[in-house]
């Protein structure tokens, strides 16, 4: 690497002349210049002035073994010099897919089997959304095709990633959206139960609103119902247990199948491989990415229960889809490794038992009471903190993501990596946080919301 050679602002320039960064404002990180992060070593990042920030995003809700692992540099490197890449096209296949694909079998609910490979968890969402749709061709009734998601749900960056999605500023610059998907309330009791609505009452209703779209398009042209379990880029907006049990029977009553996007609480997020597996909900469709490979490679998988993968396999006929890169031999190498050490170290049975658990409590001990948090809410090693200026009143501070904004920047200069969504600061750490982890995290934040609310005070 020659990195070393270039100093910050030289680094910072060339960035700023030639790289366009995602879901950024490239006028205000011109004049900001970039934070550039050269290394990382178990639960720490470090930028290129050697500042050490503990990270509790995992990345991108990716990096579930913590960074520095040398065993799944050594798997890329002996896959790549045995054979770097062949397809999986044309009847071939390579070893490293297959055997993942038993593994995630394995792992998956059992009613789970097969295996469809992208990069990214946008691409593995692209082809839920053209399997559903070509499975009910099969089934002979391609009128089924409608999908229903959900306002505020983000199920990636592509055409159909953005339009299975619900963010309005995403829509907003599509410029047209694959038609025939519809979007409904979100289940976040938060800002949306009425007064007096008990949250076992709000899941219901919630859940109805999925039932509303069902019977305004007929159940004979509803192809799917989509959702993330938990929403995650959304804000970390865990359901009421009512919701996703009433989903389900509602999917089921008008034959539509369920298709679940776990790109962030696959692989042991809330301490089961699936949040499927945690919230007992049985899809016909789970896409995974990220924390498969604990963000080392590019790789997402499709996995497909055995409903829709009957009909595939038994009716026959070309499905026309598919990436250069799917099964990837080297990103499929470099997840079974991933795996492998994700149950070596029993980091599910860890989130389940312990730091899951402990993550709950010091939120709700040591950061809930503080005057700037409206609520703290988490599931796994997944959780939320809600920034509010009044707390019996819910109001927020104005604009709306400036005060979220305040209190990440001095998380950071602080030395802790939180994301602000919205009005919410948003945790997804390394499963292999240990209590002293957690202690370390809650007190840097805690810090920072005592310097945020200093800061919003004098606006
Ligand atoms: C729930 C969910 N689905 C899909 C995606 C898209 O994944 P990718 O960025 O790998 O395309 C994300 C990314 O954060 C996500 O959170």
């Amino acid at each position: 690497m020659t990195y070393q050679n270039y100093s910050l602002k030289q680094l910072q320039q060339i960035d700023a002349a030639h790289h366009l960064h995602p879901f950024t404002d490239h006028k205000e990180l011109r004049e900001a210049g970039s934070r550039i992060i050269t290394h990382a070593n178990g639960p720490f990042i470090y930028d290129s002035e050697g500042t050490e920030i503990l990270d509790g995003m995992a990345g991108l809700w990716c990096v579930n073994i913590g960074y520095g692992r040398d065993e799944l540099a050594e798997a890329a490197y002996a896959q790549m010099k045995e054979l770097p890449y062949y397809n999986s096209f044309f009847k071939c296949s390579t070893p490293t897919p297959v055997l993942l694909s038993k593994k995630l079998a394995e792992i998956a609910p059992k009613h789970v089997n097969q295996v469809f490979y992208g990069s990214s968890g946008s691409e593995a969402n692209d082809t839920a959304l053209r399997l559903v749709r070509h499975y009910w061709v099969l089934e002979g009734k391609p009128e089924k095709n409608r999908i229903i998601s959900r306002k505020m749900a983000y199920h990636g960056s592509t055409v159909a990633g953005t339009s299975l999605g619900g963010m309005d500023a995403m829509h907003k610059q599509l410029g047209g959206a694959v038609p025939n998907i519809v979007h409904v309330m979100m289940p976040y009791a938060y800002e949306l139960a009425l007064p007096g609505e008990s949250d076992h009452d709000f899941g219901l209703r919630a859940a109805k609103a999925v039932e509303d779209a069902i019977l305004e398009a007929g159940a004979d042209k509803v192809a799917a119902f989509i959702g993330e379990p938990v929403m995650g880029a959304g804000g970390v907006k865990i359901p009421p247990v009512s919701y996703w049990p009433e989903v389900q029977r509602i999917c089921r009553k008008y034959d539509v199948l369920l298709m679940l996007d776990e790109v962030i609480t696959g692989y042991g997020r809330t301490g089961e491989w699936f949040a499927s597996q945690t919230l007992g909900i049985e899809p016909d469709t789970i896409t995974t990415a990220k924390a498969l490979t604990s963000g080392y490679q590019p790789l997402s998988a499709l996995l497909v229960g055995d409903r829709i993968a009957a009909t595939l396999v038994g009716k026959g006929g070309e499905f026309n889809h598919g990436y250069t890169y799917s099964g990837h031999p080297v990103a499929c190498a470099v997840a079974l490794k991933n795996l492998e050490i994700i149950e070596r170290e029993g980091l599910v049975d860890r989130v389940r038992n312990d730091t899951g658990p402990y993550f709950a409590k010091a939120l709700q001990e040591r950061i809930a009471g503080h005057d700037l948090v409206g609520e703290v809410r988490s599931i796994g090693l997944m959780g939320a903190i809600e920034i509010v200026k009044d707390k019996a009143t819910k109001e927020r501070f104005l604009p709306s993501g400036s005060a979220a904004v305040t209190v990440r920047d001095h998380a950071i200069a602080q030395g802790m990596m939180l994301r602000a969504t919205g009005d919410t600061m948003i945790l997804s750490p390394p499963l292999i946080w240990t209590r002293d982890t957690i202690d370390m995290a809650c007190e840097r934040i805690s810090k920072a919301l005592d310097l945020a609310q200093a800061d919003l005070r004098k606006r």
